[in-house]
């Protein structure tokens, strides 16, 4: 069987199903290409008593800067979803159904329909508080329980590869090139991060790769799932409900407070098992995330100049005058953000 697998092409799919007896040969299996993703193919495959979403990892991401990732990191995905099956009420995540290394793909149960992806639902306004609460307690959770459980999960998750490639180096460490201002900060925010390792970090918390199916949150893409310090998740998913405050000026208070529920509920869950510090990480984070979807190598794609310069700005704030909680470093990021 070719390496060279490309799950997009119908007949090259269908045979690789036939082959590997994964769809009986009798039949012949529907399939859709999914769109929404930048660094991999996903296919949705139907067939009687099959509905799955195949999922294959590219070497070359499809955005506008060349920028390459190993292949490989699918089979860390493919660990993610089945650690966080074990950590996470039934239906959190989808079900892993298989993986096939050689040809970088996974295939897990398609989220059922109807389902909305909840950025989409975000940015057409539609905010809803109870939502907010349940995506912000759910990593809370995810946080807590994956602490319980260190000895074994540090080891299963141990591998950072593909968090310092996808996140560290191209949202810290080139934003740091970017902004001379925020320089020292980012250098030494990146060797705190690869010091603290307490829980499961996702790395990806981001309302799109969020499902809504029946009033549930569904995780999905867990390519840079680790373990290290959950600040990140916390300050990485904050950026994405401010950058929505940032965007959407008519909205502003309604995100605002979402961010501020977000961390609530966040903060409830964790019930400072992480200690008093985890808040002062969280705001370097918020800090460092605002600044790299901004000035990193995968900004917003949906801030116009403007807003990329307030929100710049509301990060170099944040890093020179830091608040000493979360909830003052957001009515900080509010207020630059007013200020035109
Ligand atoms: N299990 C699934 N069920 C239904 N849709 C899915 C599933 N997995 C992925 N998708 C769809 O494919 C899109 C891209 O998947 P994602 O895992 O986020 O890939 P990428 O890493 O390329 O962003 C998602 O936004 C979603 O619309
Ligand atoms: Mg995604």
């Amino acid at each position: 069987m070719p390496l060279s697998l490309d799950i997009e092409d119908r007949d090259a799919l269908c045979d690789y199903l036939w082959r590997t007896g994964r769809v009986p040969a009798d039949v012949a299996p529907q399939m859709h290409v999914l769109a929404g993703g930048v660094s991999n193919r996903t296919v949705l495959v139907r067939a009687p008593g099959i509905c799955w979403v195949l999922k294959q990892a590219l070497a070359q991401l499809r955005v506008a800067v060349e920028w390459h990732s190993d292949p490989r990191r699918i089979e860390r995905e493919a660990v993610g979803l089945q650690v966080l099956a074990a950590l996470t009420p039934h239906g959190t995540v989808p079900e892993l159904v298989f993986v096939d290394a050689a040809h970088h793909l996974l295939a897990m149960q398609a989220v059922a329909e109807p389902h909305r992806n909840w950025k989409q639902l975000l940015l057409a306004g539609q905010l809803d508080a109870s939502l907010v609460a349940q995506w912000a307690t759910l990593l809370g959770q995810i946080h807590v329980a994956s602490h319980a459980q260190a000895a074994q999960l540090a080891v299963t998750l141990d591998d950072r590869r593909f968090f310092e490639s996808l996140r560290l180096e191209p949202y810290y460490g080139y934003a740091a090139t970017q902004v001379p201002a925020a320089a020292d900060a980012l250098g030494a925010l990146i060797a705190e991060t690869r010091q603290v390792r307490l829980a499961l970090v996702h790395g990806d918390y981001s309302p799109k790769n969020v499902l809504i199916h029946a009033g549930r949150v569904v995780l999905l893409d867990h390519e840079v799932i680790h373990w290290g310090d959950p600040a990140f998740d916390v300050g990485f998913a904050l950026t994405h409900l401010l950058g929505k405050a940032n965007h959407l000026a008519p909205q502003r208070a309604a995100f605002a407070a979402a961010a501020q529920h977000a961390w609530a509920c966040y903060a409830a869950a964790v019930a400072l098992r992480f200690g008093a510090a985890l808040e002062v990480r969280v705001v370097r984070h918020l800090a460092a995330c605002l600044l790299a979807r901004v000035d990193g190598r995968s900004p917003l794609e949906y801030l116009a100049p403007d807003a990329r310069a307030r929100q710049r700005r509301a990060a170099l704030r944040l890093f020179a005058r830091p608040p000493s909680s979360v909830a003052a470093a957001i009515d900080c990021v509010i207020e630059e953000l007013e200020h035109d």
